[in-house]
């Protein structure tokens, strides 16, 4: 299995093939799920004691298993946040994992992690972060919000440690209406309570809202957490009257930019994130708009001192690695082995240029006005709010439930598209989740087109 031999060769060339088939396919399938008995019957058991051969075992892959997956890239993937990773990313996911790289210390990762810190770097230099700030890529927003929310209270603890007063009895994270509910999970993980503040009269957290929170919660907030771009209808909390807050109260501001904070990127949408600069942490995910492959979050401190002293593991044979000081990308987050999955993004902006990126970002953003616009036109549909990024909602007058469950399967069927229902004040809503540069203004029209 591990020697250079006729069958390891003849192994990655099959494999290779067949990356290269799918990684440069013009016309991917968009694919549906298979039901449980029906991949039992048509896969079989391909785990035995004498092995199938690579052969036989792709086959199984790319004729029964590849199928029964919805593909993430496809232009008509418009449900939840899509994926499309640009063909550079995607290609140098390949080299990742030939290279046998270990992301978590400088030690054994050096060369890996410099170029994943020029990422990170970037960004924060994008979101108006301080030259200090720095971090760590994640698996997925989920575990940077967990992350980011772990260093933001053990900071709270050790500030009031040190300054001799007693630690509150709960401790408490304000968010938005809209906020993911990946933060949810962080704290009931963190066993801390999340306080869910109104929201203004355009749907966003903005800075009265908080401060009253704060007023009423005082020492026990340890975190603000602003959403800089909303999955389900893109709402960009007013994180500029949130940070102002800062000059009065003490409390860690973290941005979930995960799907939104993309936008940045675009010279125009800038006023829209103003406020970023000043937060404790951001994260912002790769694999949703800025176009690499599952899976990878970019999660960034501002003072990556307090990540360390809330994450920094310590065991004998790993102390060697802590007394060096070096950079080492698993002190800032919650894991220890981690891939350097920065590394695609890298290599696909080092090979395009940020310009490229840019250009692609804010042709969502007019795609999704244009969309937008379509819908004001057609009487029998209702635009939820313009987009403030690239999520487009709106409803079908009249319709209940089943009947957008209904619409949605058969276009999933007919292989046209993906687009799942959604909810919005109790209502159902369809939603397209613009961020595929493939995905065109005839493609969305002709879904719209299908609803009568
Ligand atoms: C705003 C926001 N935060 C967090 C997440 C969670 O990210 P992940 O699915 O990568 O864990 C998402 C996912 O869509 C999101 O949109």
């Amino acid at each position: 299995m591990h020697d250079q031999s006729e069958e390891t060769s003849a192994i990655v060339e099959l494999v290779l093939d067949y990356s290269r088939r799918r990684i440069l396919a013009d016309n991917i399938p968009l694919d549906k799920a298979m039901t449980a008995p029906e991949l039992v019957r048509l896969a079989g058991n391909a785990i035995s004691e004498e092995g199938l051969g690579a052969r036989r075992a792709l086959g199984l892959f790319e004729h029964v298993l590849a199928p029964a997956c919805i593909s993430v890239d496809h232009p008509g993937f418009v449900s939840f946040i899509p994926a499309a990773p640009t063909k550079a990313s995607i290609a140098f996911d390949l080299v990742v994992s030939a290279s046998a790289i270990y992301g978590g210390s400088w030690m054994e990762g050096s060369g890996a992690i410099h170029a994943e810190n020029e990422v990170l770097a970037f960004l924060a230099a994008e979101f108006g972060l301080p030259p200090e700030a720095g971090g760590v890529f994640v698996q997925g927003g989920t575990v940077g919000n967990l992350s980011a929310l772990v260093a933001a209270r053990h900071h709270a603890r050790a500030t009031r440690k040190a300054r001799g007063l007693a630690q509150p009895d709960e401790w408490v994270i304000l968010s938005g209406e809209s906020t993911h509910s990946s933060v949810a999970s962080a704290a009931a993980v963190m066993d801390v309570r999340v306080v869910r503040v109104p929201a203004d009269s355009e749907g966003r957290l903005s800075g009265p809202g908080v401060e009253l929170a704060l007023q009423e919660h005082k020492d026990s907030v340890f975190a603000v957490v602003a959403t800089a771009g909303s999955t389900n209808l893109g709402i960009v909390d007013d994180i500029a009257s949130i940070a102002a807050l800062k000059d009065e109260h003490e409390f860690w501001l973290h941005v979930d930019g995960a799907y939104g904070l993309a936008a940045i990127l675009v010279p125009e949408m800038r006023a829209t994130f103003e406020g970023v600069g000043r937060a404790d942490s951001v994260i912002v995910d790769p694999h949703k708009w800025l176009f690499a492959p599952f899976d990878a979050c970019a999660l960034i401190y501002r003072d990556p001192a307090a990540a360390r002293a809330a994450h920094r593991q310590s065991a004998s044979y790993l102390d060697p690695l802590n007394e060096a000081e070096d950079w080492n990308p698993s002190d800032l987050s919650f894991q220890l082995t981690r891939r350097p999955r920065g590394l695609p993004l890298w290599f696909s902006l080092a090979t395009y240029g940020v310009a490229e990126y840019r250009r692609s970002i804010a042709a969502s953003l007019d795609l999704a006005r244009a969309i937008a616009d379509e819908i004001e036109t057609r009487p029998s549909l209702r635009l939820i709010r313009r987009p403030d990024l690239s999520v487009v909602a709106f409803e079908r007058i009249g319709w209940a439930a089943d009947d957008y469950a209904r619409w949605s399967a058969a276009l999933l069927d007919d292989q046209r598209a993906f687009v799942m229902p959604s909810a919005h004040e109790g209502a159902p809503i369809l939603r397209f989740a613009v961020l595929n540069p493939r995905t065109s203004v005839e493609l969305l029209v002709a879904i719209l087109d299908t609803i009568d």
